[in-house]
């Protein structure tokens, strides 16, 4: 049994075999409708309990999708209906229940200790669905997506972030060290990397740059990711944050700057740091990317539990 909570603690060798099972997955099941089983149903019986305590659209399908075609089930609680949101339960009986009646336990948090709490005393698997620092099921994903695109190792091409340093960044951070990537962070000076993740980078790679013009950030990029400016439960003057990050905004003009057959990558929900006429081109791949998310967690919940082929 395996958790999955950060990129950065997992073995890059583990990493990349989650991708290689998740292309063969979906290659063999390209005739299957939404849900039909995988050959061998190998999940069969095991139940996915999923909790989310800010909202989702993706994860909560693709999860569902996900654990559905190994063969298995899932139940989405919600936290306002649990005794542990009220107080009056603690995490550790609540681990204790959810091992027992579940198989897997996939939580989207507002608070990064609690994944380390639950994984103190769950006895299954737990899966990280998003917390404020990172979001690894996403990035993983988008690896996939982008080698899938470029029919090319993505230790071979330039990869840019543009917006805010938040989440999905760090996970993306991670992953250039894991995958040996080049990483191009295109920010407001204000809103680098934390002090924790800029001594992760110092101390494990050279091939990431930080850069407070989003045209030299853009420059020779084969991929240009962006996310919202404003995450979920972001505490800040909102106008004021969105106004610093005016020059950041991704539009043709920007793309321009990249190579000629670059690809726009966004997790999505998006907000306005990409124009309608980036967001809608040709160059947008994001909606293949959001559907990827179904067949790379497949893989992340087989690593879990042990049976990647
Ligand atoms: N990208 C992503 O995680 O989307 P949701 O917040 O809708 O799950
Ligand atoms: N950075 C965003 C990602 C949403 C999927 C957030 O945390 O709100």
């Amino acid at each position: 049994m395996k958790h999955f909570i950060n990129l950065k603690d997992i073995p890059a060798k583990d990493l990349r075999k989650i991708i290689t099972d998740a292309k063969k997955r979906k290659r063999q099941r390209k005739k299957l409708s939404n849900l039909e089983v995988d050959k061998g149903s190998p999940l069969k019986g095991k139940l996915l309990i999923q909790m989310f305590e800010k909202s989702s659209l993706r994860t909560r399908l693709s999860f569902y999708l996900a654990i559905k075609q190994l063969g298995g089930s899932t139940l989405t609680l919600r936290p306002d209906e649990l005794h542990l949101s009220k107080g009056g339960e603690s995490i550790q009986d609540t681990a204790k229940i959810l091992s027992n009646f579940g198989n897997a336990f996939m939580l989207r948090t507002s608070k990064d200790k609690k994944l380390e709490e639950f994984k103190k005393y769950l006895s299954i698997p737990i899966i990280n669905g998003l917390s404020p620092s990172s979001h690894p099921t996403q990035i993983l994903s988008d690896i996939f997506t982008v080698e899938e695109i470029k029919n090319k190792p993505i230790s071979k091409l330039n990869i840019t972030w543009i917006g805010d340093s938040n989440n999905v960044l760090n996970s993306l951070i991670a992953a250039s060290i894991k995958f040996s990537f080049k990483l191009s962070i295109g920010c407001p000076t204000k809103y680098q990397p934390s002090k924790i993740i800029m001594k992760y980078i110092k101390n494990n790679n050279n091939k990431i740059r930080i850069l407070h013009d989003p045209k030299k950030a853009a420059k020779g990029a084969d991929v240009i990711f962006s996310d919202k400016v404003i995450s979920m439960n972001d505490k800040v003057n909102k106008s004021k944050k969105l106004s610093q990050f005016k020059k950041f905004k991704i539009n043709k003009s920007l793309m321009s700057f990249a190579k000629k057959n670059c690809i726009f990558l966004h997790c999505l929900p998006r907000g306005k740091e990409v124009e309608e006429d980036v967001f809608l081109s040709k160059k947008s791949k994001v909606w293949q990317q959001a559907l990827n998310r179904v067949h790379v967690q497949k893989s992340i919940l087989l690593y879990c539990f042990g049976k990647l082929r």
